[in-house]
């Protein structure tokens, strides 16, 4: 039978290959691949384009609430529709749980809010903050039967920490339920030490978040959340991992044959924490705090190996938007956070510019191939959260999510031309070659040339099978 919309001539690339083949879509989902497919009732020339499965971020945050004043810039409408033009067709949030709160209850609300305001599919991560003998017992187990089969934990954070105790707690209910645990791991009473320190020494700038959050606290926070994986026997998934010292570990637990994966982000391979100096030391710094911090030139290269040889199994971009400005000292840049760096919200937004960044420096640049970029950012985030074959896969059967990608296309990064809530991006003025031109959820063009369309307003909620690292 005849195909709803045809791709004509683009090289299809996937996690393993290369190849020159016509793709055919029916019903919002891939029915053929082939050199030639027979006419379809609308047509796309995809001469000099890459056809790839649709980018998947597993690692965004959206409309969370937070407990110091300040309002994450993105809610599910901006957050996608940035999503979108930036190449992706699914994206992973946080639904996160308030302590004192049920998890269900907290899971309801960022539902509501996500309910017809999605331009990309989206599905949920929880973030488990109070692991009551309610939440353990109860409520995670039954969440996990019903589709959020991953959820996160923080190892740092006044309001989310988890003492090992908890942890290891936590751990087992994911053995039990073959769910995939997330950890931020960073040295929680490192980090505090440092940060008195910093602030009796007079030194509060936005830069010193860096230094409070050093890089031994990572990898000493790593390697204990890779000691109580091995423990409960457990896989175990390390987020935004910074650099050169906490990534060992990871190849240390690899080299063991351990279920240890691995994600890390652009910030990691394209600023340091000189950025965080802003101009002159100064309050610009903090347009690029987050947690864990950008490193040094040494631990970029570091991070570039780890790309290629498979340290890293995701590329996720952790957009986690503030303003800068933000009314109402609603923004990174408000009187609390002018005494110490320690107030200044961490996170920074990303989510568009992740493809575009990955792709310049990494695949135009030959420091990873374009089948290790479909993987890292499409591929392996499907499988390790549930969502493949219909997702990250151009195959037979799977959704029609397609991003064209034009490899020669050159653009700068500047805040004037993103989609996102913020008001700046870390990534300003970068040059980037290679762009994505038309992004395809389920047979139906979302975003085109940098629009967002209206009318590509049909995302949907995503329910999730058991990762494969189990
Ligand atoms: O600074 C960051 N990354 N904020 C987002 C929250 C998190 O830890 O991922
Ligand atoms: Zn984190
Ligand atoms: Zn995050
Ligand atoms: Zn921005």
């Amino acid at each position: 039978a005849g195909c709803d919309l045809a791709i004509r001539g683009g090289t299809l690339v996937t996690a393993s290959d290369q190849f020159r083949a016509d793709l055919g879509i029916r019903d919002g989902k891939i029915v053929e691949i082939a050199a030639e497919i027979a006419d379809a009732r609308e047509e796309i020339d995809a001469t000099g384009l890459m056809v790839l499965p649709g980018g998947i971020d597993a690692h965004v945050h959206l409309a969370q609430p937070t407990s110091d004043g300040t309002v994450m810039a993105d809610d599910f409408l901006t957050g996608t529709r940035s999503a979108a033009a930036g190449g992706n067709t699914t994206v992973l949030p946080f639904a996160l749980q308030v302590k004192g709160s049920s998890l269900r209850e907290c899971l309801t609300a960022y539902h509501e809010k996500a309910e017809g305001a999605c331009y990309t599919d989206v599905s949920f991560h929880l973030i488990v903050s109070d692991p009551t003998p309610q939440v353990l017992g109860q409520e995670l187990p039954a969440l996990v039967r019903d589709g959020y089969s991953s959820f996160k934990v923080f190892m740092t954070y006044d309001d989310l920490v988890l003492n090992d105790a908890e942890l290891l707690d936590v751990f087992d209910v994911a053995r039990r339920e073959r769910a995939l645990v997330m950890v931020h791991a960073e040295g929680h009473d490192a980090i505090k030490h440092m940060t008195r320190r910093l602030e009796e020494e007079g030194k509060t700038a936005p830069y010193y978040h860096a230094v409070a959050h050093h890089q031994i606290a990572e990898r000493e926070a790593t390697h204990r959340a890779i000691s109580h994986a091995q423990l409960i026997d457990v896989p175990v998934m390390i987020v935004h991992v910074s650099g050169r010292d906490p990534m060992e570990q990871i190849q240390w637990a690899k080299k063991r044959g351990m279920k240890v994966f691995a994600e890390t982000c652009p910030q990691y391979i394209v600023l340091t924490r000189d950025d965080l100096k802003g101009l002159n030391m100064d309050f610009e710094g903090a347009k690029y705090v987050c947690s864990p911090p950008p490193r040094d030139t040494d631990s970029q290269d570091a991070i570039w190996e780890g790309l290629r040889d498979g340290t890293f199994d995701v590329f996720s971009s952790d957009h986690c938007p503030f303003y800068f400005e933000g009314a109402n000292e609603t923004g990174k840049d408000n009187p609390r956070a002018r005494t110490s760096f320690k107030w200044v919200p961490n996170g920074i937004p990303g989510v568009e510019t992740r493809l575009p960044i990955l792709f310049s420096e990494g695949v135009r640049k030959g420091r990873i191939s374009i089948e290790r970029f479909v993987a890292l950012t499409s591929t392996n985030p499907a499988k390790l959260y549930g969502l493949y074959p219909q997702k990250g896969a151009l195959v037979i059967g799977a959704d029609a999510d397609i991003t064209l990608w034009d490899p020669e296309r050159k653009a700068v990064i500047t805040q004037a031309s993103l989609n996102h809530g913020a008001d700046y991006t870390p990534f300003e003025g970068m040059e980037i070659e290679g762009w994505p031109v038309r992004t395809i959820l389920r047979g139906q063009t979302i975003a085109a040339d940098g629009e967002v369309l209206e009318q590509g307003r049909a995302g949907r909620y995503l329910s999730r099978a058991t990762s494969s690292a189990w």
